[in-house]
């Protein structure tokens, strides 16, 4: 154990979903660096989480595992019940677990598109919905956090760019926005705050396609105006960010993270 930690969210408790691999945990572990105890979630994977808890506990708090699958109200109900078990309370969700099932529409099959909606969009209603209600319970605590509670959901680029193959992912994420912002709106004057972060392309097993040759590189690079890929970390950095009371005022909104890949690139020399 290291000195008792002092960063921005010392004290407070937070769960991230997915958080075995890429912007989980990435996110996971920035979370723990500025203080924070962790619940862990993955649905496979467990000696990764395992690895991802061990990270986190390096920081100086505490860090747990726990297996669920975010579509299932069952499982996403033990794990709450878990955290506070575990933790007292919460004060942090990351709504992170994300997937994808690619298909040309004609060919996508209903199982890939329920799959898709189940863990991205209904996984995030569980999961929030759950986080809301602890939040409620318990209110704001002022030495804690000027918020009752956080949550982040973790959306994509593709909440507003539209994407061919990828019809589910993009629905899902499209409702997701209005979910994150409705709830915002709804939970607000409780103190709750509820915002999104929307990365761009980032360098995690989801894409692995889009970055691992120097050709899939290079093409990648035409739709990202700033010129690299996103790192896992980027997110990180933005997650602690939102969920600080550094951005107390900041309610519903969507923080691009994308190296400007919302910013219609080929405008640039066109229109
Ligand atoms: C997707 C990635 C994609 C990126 C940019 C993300 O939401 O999961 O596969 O590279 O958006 O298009």
């Amino acid at each position: 154990m290291t000195d008792r930690p002092t960063g921005v969210l010392a004290g407070q408790k937070a769960l991230v979903t997915g958080a075995n691999s890429g912007i989980g945990e990435a996110v996971a572990l920035a979370l723990g660096r500025a203080g924070a105890d962790v619940v862990v979630n993955f649905v496979t994977g467990a000696e990764e989480a395992e690895k991802v808890v061990a990270e986190i506990a390096r920081s100086g708090v505490r860090a747990i595992a726990h297996a669920a699958d975010v579509s299932r109200e069952d499982q996403v109900q033990d794990m709450f019940r878990r955290a506070v078990a575990e933790f007292g309370t919460l004060d942090i969700l990351i709504n992170n677990a994300g997937l994808q099932r690619d298909a040309p529409f004609h060919t996508m099959t209903l199982s890939q598109w329920e799959t898709v909606i189940g863990v991205n969009l209904t996984g995030q209603f569980l999961c929030a919905r759950e986080a809301v209600r602890e939040f409620l319970r318990r209110g704001v605590v002022p030495s804690v956090s000027k918020a009752a509670g956080k949550i982040i959901c973790m959306s994509s680029v593709h909440q507003m760019i539209p994407w061919a193959g990828h019809a589910n992912y993009a629905a899902s994420k499209g409702g997701l926005k209005m979910m994150m912002e409705t709830l915002a709106q709804e939970v607000a004057p409780q103190r709750i705050r509820v915002n999104g972060i929307a990365p761009g392309a980032v360098r995690t097993p989801i894409n692995t396609a889009a970055w691992n040759t120097p050709e899939a590189y290079r093409q990648l690079m035409t739709l990202v105006p700033y010129k690299r890929i996103g790192e896992p970390e980027d997110i990180g950095k933005a997650a602690v960010w939102l969920a600080s009371d550094d951005s107390d005022y900041v309610v519903g909104a969507t923080l691009f993270v994308d190296g400007g890949m919302t910013l219609f690139p080929d405008f640039a020399e066109g229109g």
